[in-house]
């Protein structure tokens, strides 16, 4: 893929892909529920269709129709044993969360993904996995897919997660749906709550305490689910839109859970001016339209406490602090080193092409702002949101920058590029 724009303005309306934290977590929870499960605006990017392609191989009826989705479930004992090996592709969210489904099933599965999934850490869910009494092993004593997951037997247990984590809570609340007893898994700091909420929206027996959440047995009836934009795909337009000064963007639509609202904080921080509009709420979840007018943009600090609501906005927000007057530090966000990419050494490596005065914490990412953006060749290292982040990069130059293995961008926004040309004619 080639970017070369100087953008000058940017005006209009845009919508993003569903999000795809909840669009997972639909097929998923659709897949244990009892009846049918309806899904509007589901993310038919990589990753999702990837869970669809797991949970059909578990003996699940998924059916594509009049851009609905609608899953048959038949209760949360009701899956078959796989034929074969169940492949996730690049999506960690898939592995971790159908495991701990797998967890709960007395049968034997075998679980893997691509080159990048067989590289990121497995004994943070396999470890609290096996303490619920599943037979679960992998590469590396567990440490690596493949995972070889014999289920069933479940009990209860109390587990602080040793880093905040989504996935790894999922994991573990999934299973505790097959277990004997109140599981509780009690957060580090606030990691996004999708799962809890659609849990809940699906008759899930669960309670939220503060950081602890608790799970007891229950039956999950399949309900009707709206999909909203995602924010973690929106961020890349808010960025672009904040740092032109006079840009006008509403992008319609977007999930603002505040668990993944944490770019909003930031951008407004670095001065960008941004409101939210005609706010309602779908499956438990807040949906509105993000409206961006743009300006000068200024350096900020990004600590530990809020790194868990912007995780995966890290590449973007270090464009937006390429583009901003001063300093930008980012810290306490080792986790980027476990992601799709290692995206600290990613971030780095490729916008120091660009000519972006940008360095390696040992947690996190430094960035002297504002930097004259120039052209070259970058590479995603396969990761769908590096590649954005670069492309992004070269709206904000006269030369060419070009990504280098940009394919990978249909894992969360295969509509990326049509996106990208509508807002910078
Ligand atoms: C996700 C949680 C986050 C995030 C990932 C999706 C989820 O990972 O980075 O893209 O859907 O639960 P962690 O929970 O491992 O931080």
């Amino acid at each position: 893929m080639i970017v070369s724009n100087m953008i000058s303005k940017i005006h209009g309306e845009i919508k993003v892909p569903g999000d795809k934290s909840i669009s997972h977590r639909s097929i998923l929870l659709g897949s244990i529920s009892k009846g049918k499960t309806e899904i509007t605006n589901f993310l038919k990017g990589d990753d999702c269709l990837s869970t669809i392609a797991c949970c059909r191989k578990l003996g699940i009826k998924i059916e594509e129709k009049d851009n609905k989705i609608s899953v048959y479930g038949n209760g949360a004992l009701a899956l078959k044993e796989p034929e074969d090996i169940l492949n996730v592709g690049n999506s960690g969210t898939t592995i971790r969360l159908l495991s701990g489904i797998l967890a709960g099933q007395e049968f034997l599965s075998i679980i893997t993904g691509d080159s990048s999934i067989k590289k990121r850490p497995m004994a943070r869910i396999t470890t609290p996995l096996k303490e619920m009494g599943t037979t679960i092993d992998g590469r590396e004593d567990g440490r690596l897919a493949p995972l070889c997951i014999r289920g069933g037997g479940l009990k209860a247990i109390n587990y602080k997660l040793p880093v905040s984590s989504a996935q790894v809570k999922s994991a573990i609340l999934l299973a505790g749906l097959y277990a004997d007893g109140i599981t509780r898994v009690i957060d580090a700091s606030q990691s996004r709550d999708h799962t809890e909420r659609m849990l809940k929206a699906f008759g899930g027996q669960i309670d939220i305490v503060d950081n602890t959440i608790s799970i007891k047995k229950s039956d999950l009836y399949g309900q009707a689910i709206e999909i909203p934009g995602d924010i973690s795909s929106a961020a890349f337009f808010m960025v672009a839109a904040a740092a032109v000064p006079g840009a006008t963007l509403k992008i319609l639509k977007v999930g603002i859970n505040k668990t993944r609202t944490g770019i909003i904080d930031v951008l407004k921080k670095m001065g960008a001016a941004i409101e939210i509009d005609n706010v309602y709420i779908s499956g438990g979840e807040e949906i509105g339209d993000i409206i961006i007018n743009g300006g000068k943009l200024f350096g900020t600090t990004i600590g530990k406490e809020i790194i868990p609501r912007l995780i995966d906005e890290i590449p973007i927000i270090a464009v937006a602090a390429a583009l901003a007057e001063g300093k930008t530090t980012i810290t306490g966000a080792q986790e980027l080193k476990y992601k799709e990419s290692n995206r600290i050494a990613a971030i780095v490596t490729e916008m120091k092409k660009l000519g972006i005065k940008i360095s390696e914490l040992p947690d996190g990412l430094e960035i002297e702002g504002p930097s004259i953006i120039k052209g070259g060749k970058v590479d995603s290292h396969g990761d769908h949101r590096i590649a954005m982040a670069m492309a992004i990069c070269g709206l904000f130059t006269d030369e060419k920058v070009e990504i280098l293995n940009s394919a990978c961008i249909s894992t969360s926004f295969p509509t990326f590029e049509e996106t990208l040309k509508a807002i910078s004619l």
